[in-house]
């Protein structure tokens, strides 16, 4: 079985006050959820003072984003090996914001996620399409060729022990939701592709949606059978909301 996991994409949102409280309104209703696992990614800044803040209840801890390099003269990154001395376990790659606004390619996604695999974090390798490519029809050949960048790097096996975020493109920050048979199509293609290649990476690759999830939509879409869980925009920065998805992963 695979645990269910969601995780707060805070994105660039919040203040020293306001994360404060948003990780005391977590860990206030964090008794309800009883199966999954429940991640947070504040920026970069406020990772040490939540990681402080969760002391020891029940929240994993993630960044937004990573370097490809370990150390050196790379002004502005945040290394691997930095995010994990400061009690991080995930790290988003790929986010379809880094790829449309920063220009980052499949290739410079595929080595982030090496780096973080390197230094011991769970990449959570974010992967989706553009309106007019689903317009084309052509959202599997894009979700394809996001993960044979890893794929090629890495080799499958790398896939096993991360996580994938399909988010379609179209559906984040626009309250326009992929419907449950949307997703699980792009969802059960993944997984598909994957076990072509190993079925056992495959079974226990998790495979979580995003793009305007919410407390209202959470259950339906993870009532599908490949849906294991959401990477959360807007909903995340509400405690009330983002227990509200927590706890509708229940099992
Ligand atoms: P929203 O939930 O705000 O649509 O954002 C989704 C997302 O981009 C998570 O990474």
């Amino acid at each position: 079985m695979r645990q269910p996991l969601v995780a707060g994409n805070w994105k660039m949102n919040g203040s020293l006050d306001s994360v404060t409280s948003l990780i005391e309104g977590i860990k206030a209703g964090l008794g309800s959820v009883t199966t999954a696992e429940m991640v947070v990614c504040p920026p970069y800044v406020y990772i040490p003072g939540v990681a402080g803040l969760i002391g020891d209840a029940a929240i994993s801890l993630g960044a937004q984003d990573v370097s490809d390099q370990e150390s050196g003269a790379y002004t502005g990154e945040v290394a691997p090996g930095m995010l994990t001395d400061v009690g991080c376990k995930y790290a988003i790659v790929g986010h379809s914001e880094r790829r449309s606004i920063y220009g980052e390619s499949d290739e410079f996604t595929a080595s982030k996620f090496a780096a973080a695999r390197k230094a011991g974090l769970v990449p959570i390798l974010c992967v989706g399409e553009q309106l007019e490519e689903r317009e084309q029809g052509i959202t599997e050949d894009v979700v394809a060729r996001q993960l044979d960048a890893v794929i090629n790097l890495e080799g499958v096996a790398a896939l096993a022990d991360a996580v994938i975020a399909y988010e379609p493109v179209w559906a984040i920050g626009t309250g326009k939701t992929a419907t449950p048979q949307q997703a699980q199509d792009v969802h059960a293609f993944i997984r598909g592709k994957l076990a072509a290649l190993d079925s056992s990476v495959a079974d226990k690759v998790r495979i979580l949606y995003g793009g305007s999830m919410n407390a209202g939509n959470a259950a339906e879409l993870l009532a599908m059978a490949d849906i294991d869980g959401g990477l959360i925009g807007g909903a995340s920065l509400k405690p009330a909301d983002f227990l509200a998805i927590g706890t509708a992963a229940n099992s």
